[in-house]
Parts: structure tokens; sequence; C-alpha cells
């Protein structure tokens, strides 16, 4: 076996790291589901989930990761042999195989608005024809099913070239691309009439909205921005030469991520409240919103256009995440073998997630536990996967690794305070568990 791939700068690893975390997640899913949630208090919820339970968690996936320098399986047999705990890189890999089933269907939507966009089919439409457009194209199945499968084919191609060629060169233009286009974007909708009550309703918490449901969808939406409790960071972190800091790297992740989530919000609720349209229409919100503020811009079209290539980048990046996780468990760093299972295992995905697909169409009734398909695998990653894997991961670290090793580990390259990581040990060994099983707990009504 050639010596390990390893990310070939510390931007590029930092780069893709962000890639994986900034996504679809913040742009799409966050707008959404604080629209559905009230708004300002699940903003502010998100947040401290995010400080508390994210950074912590991100921080423990970057140790675990580049201690065991494998994949994400094997870094769990290697730091903990003759256990179980390898069980929780395996959950990760079916987490990532249902997430990317339905990742793709959205990022198959970006794909069809972008042909839209770009053949010119999308000119001079009011807002209420962008939400029929819109609509009549994700309930078109052969369509739907076609730009999940384009969507795919692109994570599969770059997966099976490995992570050094494939993942890292583009991110270094393309994020910060994506960044000062949103901070226009967000501009031209602060400023719309009536954007006002659009900004209170995201910064105003209101926690009178405030169920257990709301606690529990804020603390998935952290996770998910972030790519934790799936084992990806492990992952990546283990292609980390051991010079780089892993605090620096997992705070600027985060700063970024939530840096993005407020652009996401302060783009599309200040232009909901001034169109009056419904900040609780669900996972068609954002595609609904933007076109009408884009049309509001000179030049409009092609900014639209311009963003739609950076946000499906987004969402490739951390498309590509999910599949790695999977792939790099079976590959074991043999390139033909990650050749032939990224085809293998992403044209499962695409298999599976045809039903996804299909829930905006054909199978908008076909419902399981009161959820389409496509809801449903959203609802059980982000509120049920992603939290077991992640309180897997605070209960991992206090368990099966060395206090005064992770001290170490964390050290490299940085200037890590003894109390800080005082406190990040803290977060981990108490503050995660408890609060992870006392939001599960309260959902289900047993506290
Ligand atoms: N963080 C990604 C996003 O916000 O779009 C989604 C994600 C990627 C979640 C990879 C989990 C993961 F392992």
């Amino acid at each position: 076996m050639s010596q390990r791939e390893q990310w070939s700068s510390k931007l590029g690893f930092i780069l893709a790291a962000a890639g994986s975390a900034i996504g679809l997640g913040a742009i799409w899913k966050f707008p959404y589901t604080a629209g559905q949630n009230g708004g300002g208090a699940f903003f502010l919820i998100f947040i401290l989930f995010t400080l508390l339970l994210g950074l912590p968690l991100l921080l423990a996936e970057f140790s675990i990761g580049r201690t065991a320098q494998s994949n994400a399986v094997d870094s769990y047999r290697r730091i903990a042999p003759n256990s179980k705990w390898h069980w929780v890189g395996i959950l990760g890999m079916v987490t990532s195989f249902i997430l990317l089933s339905f990742y793709s269907v959205v990022g198959g939507w970006i794909v069809a608005y972008l042909y839209k966009a770009v053949t010119g089919g999308m000119n001079g439409l009011t807002s209420e024809q962008y939400g029929e457009l819109f609509g009549a194209t994700i309930s078109n199945p052969g369509l739907s099913i076609f730009v999940q499968f384009i969507f795919i084919l692109m994570t599969i191609l770059v997966v099976a070239r490995g992570v050094q060629n494939g993942i890292e060169r583009a991110s270094k233009i393309m994020m910060p691309a994506l960044f000062l286009l949103f901070i226009i974007l967000v501009i031209r909708a602060v400023t719309l009439d009536g954007a006002m009550e659009g900004i209170s309703f995201l910064l105003q918490p209101d926690f009178s909205k405030v169920t257990s449901q709301t606690i529990l969808e804020a603390m998935g939406q952290s996770f998910f921005t972030l790519s934790v409790g799936v084992s990806v960071m492990v992952t990546y972190s283990s292609y980390l030469p051991k010079n780089q800091s892993l605090p620096r790297s997992a705070i600027s992740i985060v700063a970024m991520n939530i840096f993005i989530v407020l652009l996401a919000g302060l783009a599309v609720f200040p232009a909901v409240f001034s169109f009056g349209l419904e900040p609780g229409a669900g996972p068609v919100l954002l595609f609904n919103v933007l076109p009408t503020v884009f049309d509001q811009l000179p030049f409009g079209m092609l900014f639209f256009i311009a963003f739609l290539v950076l946000f499906l980048f987004a969402a490739l990046t951390s498309a590509f995440s999910m599949l790695e996780i999977i792939v790099s468990v079976i590959a074991k760093g043999d390139q033909a073998r990650r050749k032939k299972w990224s085809w293998i295992i992403g044209l499962a995905i695409f298999v599976c997630g045809i039903p996804s697909a299909l829930s905006y169409g054909v199978l908008s009734d076909f419902l399981l536990f009161g959820k389409t398909v496509f809801d449903l695998a959203d609802y059980a990653v982000s509120n049920v996967l992603l939290p077991i894997g992640s309180l897997l991961i605070a209960l991992f670290i206090p368990i099966k690794m060395k206090k005064s090793a992770l001290y170490e580990e964390l050290k490299r390259g940085s200037r890590l305070k003894k109390g800080l990581f005082e406190l990040w040990y803290f977060l981990i060994k108490f503050v995660a568990p408890l609060l992870i099983i006392a939001v599960m707990l309260d959902v289900l009504g047993v506290i």
C-alpha cells in the first residue's frame, strides 16, 4: 500500500472540512427549519447547541481521526481494539448512505434550476410563478430522478479520483466566491420594502413558540451543519499532517458556518416577508424565495446563475464527504478498489434515493410515520441518527482515550491553554452526553 494520502496544504484541509460542513444544511435546511420553528428562538438555540455541542464534537472527531490516522471504522478499532466501538463508524456509514440518498435529491433541484436559468426558462416570472415553476419541476418524476442522478454522478466522479486531486483544489476559489455572492444577496434582501419584519423574525427570539420538538430540531440542525456524528470529520482529519492546529481549524469551521447560516437567514426571511410568502413552507422555501430576490438586482439572472453554480459546489463538497467516508472504509487506501467502490456505492445510493426524489410527485401521498420518504429520511438523519452518533462519539472520548494523550494531540501545532482543554473535556464528558440524552428523552415525552 502506498503512503497514506495527505492534504497538500493546511488550507486544503480546512477548506475540505469546511466544504463538508457548509452545504445544504446552512443554506437550504436552516432557513426552512427556522421558518417552521418560529425563527429567532430557533436560531438562538441553534447557536447555543453549535457552541456547546457542535464545536466540542467537531474537535472530538478531529482528535480521534488524527490520533488513529485511519478511516471511520478502523480509527475506532485502532484506539479501542477488540471492542464494539467500531460500530460507531459503521453507524456513520449507514447515516451517510441515507443522508446522501435525499441530499442528492436537493442537489438535483439545484441542477434543474441551473439548467432552467441558463436556458432562459426563468426570465420575467413573478414570485408566484417561481413557486409554480419549482413545484412543477420537482413533481416531474423523470426529471427529478434524472437531476438526482446527475448530482450523484458528479459526486462519484470526484470521489473515485481520490482525496487530494478531487476535493481540495476547487474549494480554494469557490468557497470565498460563495461568501461574497451571499453578502451581495443579503444587502439586497435587507433593503427590500418590508424587510424589517423578516429581520426581526430571524433575530428576535419568541420563546413562546419553543417546544421540545423545536429544541430537538435545533440540535439536529447544529450537528447537520457541522457534519458531526457521522465520523466524516474523523475520516478527513486522518489525512491531516500532525503540525496542523485542530482547535484553530474547528473554530474557523464553526465561525464560517454560523456566518453562512446568518447570511442565509438574512437573505431569505426579509424576502419572505417582503413578498408575502410563507416562512413555514418547508423544504421548498429557499427555492421559491431566492429567484425573487435576485430579480431585484441589476443583472439578476446572471447573479442567480453564479449563485446556483456556487451553491451546487457547496452541496457537492458536502456530498463528497458522505461518499468518501463509506468508500474509504471499503477501499482501504487501494486506488483501484476506490474507483470501483465509488461507483458501486454511489449507484446504490442513487437507487435508494429514488423514492425520496419522487416524494414531491407521484409518491407525495405515500406516507410512513406520517411523513413522505424524503421527509422521513431527512428527519431520521438529523434528529435520530446524528444525535445517536454524536452521543457515542462523546462517550468514546473519555471511555477509550487517555486524557493526557488527547491534550498532546490537541496541542500539536497550537498553543492550546490547559484551561480551555479542560473546558472542552468537560463539555464532551458531561455536557454533551447529558444534553443529548435529555433532549431526546424530552421529545419522547419521558421527562
Ligand atoms: N454539513 C452538511 C451540510 O450542512 O450540508 C451535511 C453533512 C455532510 C452532514 C456530511 C453530515 C455529514 F457527515
